[in-house]
C-alpha cells in the first residue's frame, strides 16, 4: 500500500474480503488480525467488521444483483472488481450509508486499491446497483422461479441448505430461521463452575442467560471482563453450554465415579464445563483431540481446571479400556450449519457432499463412544447442524447396527441434570435448538444410555 489508506475501515474490510475469497482466509480471524496491526478501533473497528461480516454473508445474491446490473456474469469479473462491488452493493442495499457516499467510497477505494482503470466500470455498475432496494431486487431476481430458489435469494443462502432446513422445520418457520443467521450471534459468555460464578459476571455488567445456568450475555469485548483474562470464564454458545451441562442426566444408581469422555474436545469449550462438573460429581474428565493443535486449544482452554487430562488420540482407534466412562460426549466433526450466523462466508463454503465424508466418521465416531461408556453409562451425541443426515440419521443407523443400547429422551436428561427444557426443543426424542426460537446456535443433541 502506497502511504496510509484515505480510508482505512473500508480499506481493512476490502483487503479482509479479498483474503477470504482468494486465500481461503475465515473472516473473523483475519479481521482481529487486520484490526489489531492497523490499529483500528471504536466506530472504525466496529464499522468495518460490519462490512465484512454483512458482505460475506449476503455475497451469494449480491453476485446475483451485480451480474443483473453489470450485464457480465460475476464469476468472470476480476476477483478485486468483484469484491470492490459487493462491498458497495452491501453499503448501498443493507447498510444506511446514503448512496453517493456508498458509490463514491468505493470509487475511490478501487483507485487506491487496484488502479484507475477499474473506476468508471465500478461507478456504472454501482449506480445501477443504487436503483432499487434489496427487496425489489431481489423480486426482480426471483420472479418465475420456485418459492424455495427465491427464498434462497431473498435469505442469501445456497439451495441445498434452504433444502436442509425445509425437511426439519415446519415452512412458515423457514425465512425467520434462514434471516436469523444473518444477524450477528450476541457474545455469550461460560463460567467455569467451580472457578467463577455467574453473579461475578453480572456484578461486572453482564446480563444472565436464557437456558444454561452458567451463561451471561456480554456487550462489549470479552476480555475486558477479569474472569475471562484469567480463563476462568469463556466464550460460548448457550446451546452449546445446554448439550454438554445436561449430560450428567439424572443420577445413576452405581459407578457414578467413573471418569467421563470428551472425545473430541477441541477447542475445549465443552471441555472446559463438563470437567468443572466432573469434579462436582466427584469424578475427572479425559479430554481426547485428534488434531495436535486443537488439543493444545483445549489444554488452555481448561487451564486452572485440575480434573481433566487432555490427550491427542484419533477417538475411532480408542487408546483407552472399553465400557469405563460413567459419561461420554461425542460432539462430532460436522457442517456446521447451525452456526452460520457465527461464520459469515460458511454458507458459500460448505458443500453438501462433505456429508459424504462427515457421515462415515460421526458414525465412527458414535459407535467408539457407546464402546467407550460403561454399563449405565450416559452418552450425548452433538453436532451444530440441524442436518437431518448428520443428526437424526447418524444415530438411527447407529443404532440399528448394535444392541443394548436405549434413547434417552432429552428431556429426561435435562431434568435429570437440573436444566430447563427451552420450550419448542424437542425433536422426537432429542433436542434440536435454533437461533430463531432460542437464540442459541441450531445445537442438535441425542442422548444414549449404554445398558
Ligand atoms: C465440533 S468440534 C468439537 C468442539 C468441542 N467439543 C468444543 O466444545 O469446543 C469437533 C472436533 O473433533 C475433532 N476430531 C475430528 N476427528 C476426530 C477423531 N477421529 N477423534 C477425535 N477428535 C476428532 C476435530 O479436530 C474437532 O476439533
Amino acid at each position: 500500500m502506497a502511504g496510509p489508506p484515505r480510508d482505512p475501515a473500508r480499506r481493512t474490510a476490502y483487503d479482509a474480503l479479498l483474503a477470504v475469497d482468494t486465500e481461503g482466509a475465515y473472516a473473523n480471524l483475519i479481521m482481529n488480525r487486520l484490526l489489531a496491526e492497523r490499529g483500528l478501533t471504536g466506530r472504525d473497528a466496529a464499522f468495518a467488521t460490519e462490512l465484512v461480516a454483512g458482505t460475506s454473508r449476503l455475497a451469494g445474491s449480491y453476485d446475483l444483483i451485480i451480474g443483473a446490473a453489470s450485464g457480465r456474469d460475476p464469476e468472470r469479473l476480476d476477483r478485486p472488481v468483484l469484491i470492490l462491488l459487493r462491498l458497495g452493493t452491501h453499503q448501498l442495499l443493507n447498510l444506511r450509508v446514503p448512496a453517493h457516499a456508498a458509490v463514491a467510497s468505493t470509487v475511490d477505494l478501487a483507485r487506491e486499491a487496484v488502479g484507475p482503470k477499474i473506476t468508471g466500470l465500478v461507478n456504472a455498475v454501482l449506480r445501477k446497483v443504487a436503483a432499487h432496494d434489496y427487496r425489489s431486487w431481489t423480486d426482480r431476481l426471483s420472479r418465475g422461479l420456485a418459492p424455495r430458489e427465491a427464498l434462497a435469494i431473498r435469505t442469501a443462502h445456497p439451495r441445498w441448505i434452504v433444502d436442509a432446513y425445509a425437511d426439519v422445520l415446519p415452512e412458515a418457520e423457514l425465512e425467520p430461521a434462514l434471516l436469523a443467521n444473518n444477524e450477528p450471534a450476541p457474545v455469550t459468555l461460560a463460567v467455569r463452575p467451580g472457578l467463577a460464578e455467574v453473579s461475578e459476571l453480572v456484578e461486572a455488567g453482564a446480563g444472565p442467560g436464557r437456558w444454561s445456568p452458567y451463561a451471561a450475555t456480554w456487550q462489549g469485548s470479552p476480555a475486558e471482563l477479569a474472569a475471562v483474562r484469567q480463563g476462568r470464564a469463556g466464550v460460548q454458545d448457550e446451546g452449546s453450554q445446554l448439550v454438554a451441562a445436561a449430560l450428567p442426566g439424572p443420577s445413576t444408581s452405581s459407578g457414578d465415579v467413573d471418569p467421563w469422555l470428551d472425545l473430541c474436545a477441541g477447542p475445549g469449550g465443552k471441555s472446559a464445563l463438563l470437567a468443572g462438573l466432573a469434579k462436582a460429581a466427584g469424578t475427572w474428565l479425559l479430554a481426547a483431540e485428534v488434531s495436535r493443535h486443537r488439543a493444545d486449544l483445549v489444554r488452555s482452554a481448561v487451564r486452572g481446571l485440575d480434573s481433566v487430562e487432555v490427550v491427542v488420540a484419533d477417538g475411532t482407534r480408542p487408546a483407552w479400556r472399553s465400557g469405563r466412562f460413567g459419561r461420554v460426549l461425542a460432539d462430532v466433526p460436522c457442517t456446521g450449519l447451525g452456526s452460520l450466523r457465527r461464520r459469515p462466508e460458511s454458507r458459500w463454503r460448505r458443500d453438501p457432499a462433505t456429508l459424504d465424508q462427515l457421515v462415515p466418521l460421526q458414525r465412527a465416531l458414535l459407535h467408539a463412544a457407546l464402546d467407550a461408556a460403561r454399563p449405565g453409562g450416559l452418552v450425548g451425541y452433538v453436532t451444530c447442524s440441524p442436518h437431518r443426515r448428520e443428526t437424526v440419521e447418524v444415530v438411527e443407523a447407529v443404532l440399528a447396527e448394535r444392541t443394548g443400547v436405549t434413547t434417552v429422551a432429552a428431556a429426561d436428561v435435562l431434568a435429570g441434570a437440573g436444566l430447563p427444557e427451552p420450550p419448542d426443543s424437542a425433536a422426537g426424542p432429542y433436542l434440536q435448538l435454533w437461533p430463531h426460537r432460542h437464540g442459541t446456535d441450531a445445537m442438535f443433541a441425542a442422548y444414549l444410555r449404554v445398558d
